[in-house]
């Protein structure tokens, strides 16, 4: 019995419009993995002392990308989100968190020792967030003692962070500037100004695997002339595979190389063909879902954002019946990752299925935006880890949360371990669809830290 490849042979004959990026075509033609697949031997090379293919493929991407010096990473962005926190700060340190921050920043906080202070976000008239410098500004003030701030450039739905405003305070007052451009690895060939580092921003992590013709957990950490190369490679050693994979930094580097060749014309040929589709999309009754942003917040031209009258969780399910996968939906619409290879020919085919899918509206949930960021009670890392029990959401009210809960997607904490259980978060709990909702226990409880233990 072959249950995992029965399952990925049947998910390859649908339709992507998902991550990874390369959805199913190699940037030059297969390869067998197993015939490649290698360790750490004399004529390879060692990802944490490089000397031989490793140092020159990783040169090779910092000349790419404009850092200074850029580490391979085979455990996805998460890795080196977790290898830039630790370079930037220690046990007890404050670092400014977006709160729309993917979870492995906190996870690594929690494990760490970091206290994180959030920047609330502000959300569009569909209830998504974006990012101002304003509330950036604030927390810093309010922060000075902060040693570094994270900027998310750009989100799940290609919207952009205020990079260049919030490095420029963020280094006049001494801290570090990193940034999760997790989604934004296109950045380096295409839309360059859009990119962090050319922003100013110190440390930039950036999966390739999400948007460029490259394999699953395969990401890059980019470092400007600021950073001491030596000791943040100690620090991805610290929390990342002892065995690196091989087949994943070949990934790397091949979209490297693909996109050196191709990718500032496969970007633009995508913008075009987007920009095509949105109107055509708009005609069926599919808004363009990057409009709802201010004026003031831009976006990235190559994520799709669609907004649909009938909501993103039918729209998904529509879809899905006819074959094809999309990357994220919320109750306003969908997100979808369009191929720098052949992301014209699937927009065709997405056209094709709208076109058979009435825009009807009637069955869109509006769910409440999240209340306030909630007082925090407890410092995160202890109470991530601190005894705990599960209670119903009805009777958690005045308690400490253990954990991270919020919807997903977009996988945002609307509750951070640590925080107090408020009225408006009970509220706002109750009435979430408890299948939209993480952090919870399979009996839908939330997890509490047992108090005077
Ligand atoms: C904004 C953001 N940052 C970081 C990550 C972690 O990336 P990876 O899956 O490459 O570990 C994700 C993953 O979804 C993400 O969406």
């Amino acid at each position: 019995m072959r249950p995992m490849m029965e399952m990925l042979e049947k998910a390859s004959r649908r339709l992507s419009l998902h991550m990874p990026g390369a959805q199913g075509q190699a940037p030059f033609g297969s390869v067998d993995p197993y015939l490649l697949d290698t360790t750490e031997l004399g004529v390879t090379d060692d990802l944490y002392a490089p000397g031989n293919g490793i140092a020159k493929a990783q040169e090779l991407i910092a000349r790419s990308a404009g850092a200074q010096s850029t580490l391979m990473l085979s455990g996805g962005s998460t890795a080196g989100m977790h290898a830039m926190l630790l370079y930037a700060a220690a046990r007890g340190d404050k670092v400014i968190l977006p709160r729309n921050v993917h979870i492995s920043a906190l996870h690594l906080c929690a494990v760490a020792g970091i206290q994180p202070v959030f920047v609330p976000v502000d959300h569009t008239t569909s209830g998504r967030p974006y990012s101002t410098a304003e509330n950036y500004y604030s927390v810093m003030e309010q922060h000075p003692d902060a040693r570094a701030v994270l900027v998310l450039n750009p989100d799940y739905y290609g919207t952009l962070g205020p990079v260049r405003r919030v490095a420029e305070r963020a280094h006049a007052m001494g801290m570090l500037v990193l940034c999760d451009e997790a989604h934004g690895a296109v950045f380096n060939w295409y839309r360059r100004e859009y990119g962090a580092l050319s922003q100013g921003a110190d440390l930039v992590v950036q999966s390739a695997h999400k948007t460029l013709p490259a394999l699953t957990a395969s990401a890059w950490l980019h470092a400007s002339a600021k950073v001491d190369a030596g000791l943040l490679r100690k620090r991805l050693r610290m929390v990342q595979t002892s065995s690196p994979s091989f087949v994943i930094m070949l990934s790397l580097d091949d979209a490297r190389e693909w996109m050196d060749l191709n990718g500032a014309q496969a970007g633009a040929e995508l913008e075009t063909a987007l920009a095509a589709f949105r109107k055509e999309a708009a005609a069926l009754g599919y808004a363009d879902g990057q409009q709802a942003l201010p004026q003031s917040v831009a976006a990235d031209p190559l994520r799709l954002v669609l907004d649909a009258p009938q909501g993103g969780f039918r729209l998904a399910e529509q879809l899905e019946e006819a074959g094809i996968d999309i990357e994220l939906c919320d109750c306003a619409g969908i997100g979808c990752i369009l191929s720098l290879a052949d992301g014209p020919r699937r927009l065709d085919r997405l056209l094709e299925a709208l076109r058979t899918i009435p825009a009807v509206s009637g069955s869109r949930e509006e769910l409440p935006k999240p209340p306030p960021i909630p007082p925090r009670k407890m410092p995160l890392h202890e109470a991530a880890f601190a005894p705990a029990e599960p209670v119903a959401i009805r009777d958690a009210a005045g308690r400490i949360s253990a954990g991270q809960v919020g919807l997903y997607p977009p996988g945002v904490a609307a509750l951070a371990a640590g925080e107090e259980i408020t009225p408006g978060i009970v509220a706002w709990l109750s009435a979430m669809p408890p299948q939209r909702l993480f952090g919870l226990d399979e009996d839908g409880r939330l997890t509490c830290v047992r108090e005077g233990v």
